[in-house]
């Protein structure tokens, strides 16, 4: 292989990102421009999801975070609430000895108090059946909310201040991001949103401070292996500068 070729390649896997997080968007569309019954175009979700997740643990990506349901997705019509609810429990009981056996860690994020014990039952064993994999970790965003994420940090914290375990000045930008959610796992580097819509939706809001974002007109149910190494390439292209200038990223890259 040429120098050059190989110095690209070996960019190219150092551009790898650790962590990609996803707004799955765009089932219901899937299923209205196929005249179908939008349930449909949530089931066909899941198959995307199978298809990610498993794409994802190939190529060596470290964690997976996928928004399955939004604190605000509660607005939505009855049925449609519970049938996403059915599917979720049917998909992870479905799903959990296969992720077991290849190596996937599960994890979920947002407020469990709405659920019934069951699905936090459910969600707890899943939890600890995986908790030793470390091939890829999958994080699931349930009944999440970045601005839950953060407040709840916050009084968490503030509890602490009042019972006198740390002081008011311990409150910072550092205290703070270690009680959110996931701050064991690196942060996101890569964001994708599918279905065409440029927004960040209350998803992880803290997190996604320094993370590249891609945006797609694909729906979820067509993001297949394909449109994941679309957005891995337009990620491997970009400098990260987290502050610094052009410049002095070069400078340490060729240190
Ligand atoms: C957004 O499409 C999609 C959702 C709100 C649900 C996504 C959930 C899944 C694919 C199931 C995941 C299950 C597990 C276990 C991870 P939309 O309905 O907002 O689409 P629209 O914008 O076209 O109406």
């Amino acid at each position: 292989m040429a120098r050059e070729t190989v110095k690209a390649a070996e960019q190219a896997v150092q551009q790898l990102p650790r962590h990609v997080a996803i707004i799955m968007d765009g089932n219901g569309r899937w299923a209205k421009r196929r005249n179908l019954p939008r349930p449909w175009g949530h089931r066909e979700g899941v198959k995307a999801v199978r298809c990610i997740v498993e794409a994802c643990r190939q190529r060596g990506i470290e964690v997976l975070t996928l928004f399955a349901f939004s604190s605000e997705n509660w607005r939505r019509p009855k049925t449609e609430v519970s049938l996403l609810m059915d599917l979720f429990v049917r998909t992870i009981k479905k799903e959990v000895d296969d992720l077991h056996r290849n190596g996937v860690r599960m994890r979920f994020i947002g407020d469990r108090s709405a659920f019934a014990p069951k699905m936090r039952a459910l969600m707890a064993s899943a939890e600890q059946q995986t908790a030793d994999n470390r091939q890829l970790t999958l994080v699931i965003a349930v009944n999440y909310g970045g601005r839950w994420d953060i407040a709840d940090a916050a009084r968490r914290l503030a509890a602490q201040a009042v019972a006198g375990a740390i002081g008011v000045e311990d409150i910072n930008a550092d205290t703070l991001g270690r009680a959110l959610c996931i701050a064991d796992l690196h942060e996101p580097d890569l964001f994708i949103r599918t279905g065409g819509e440029q927004r960040i939706s209350n998803y992880l809001l803290w997190q996604l401070a320094y993370t590249e974002l891609y945006f797609t007109d694909l729906l979820w149910p067509d993001f297949d292996a394909a449109a994941l190494d679309e957005a891995l390439r337009s990620f491997a292209g970009r400098q990260r500068r987290f502050g610094q200038t052009g410049d002095q990223v070069e400078q340490s890259r060729r240190a």
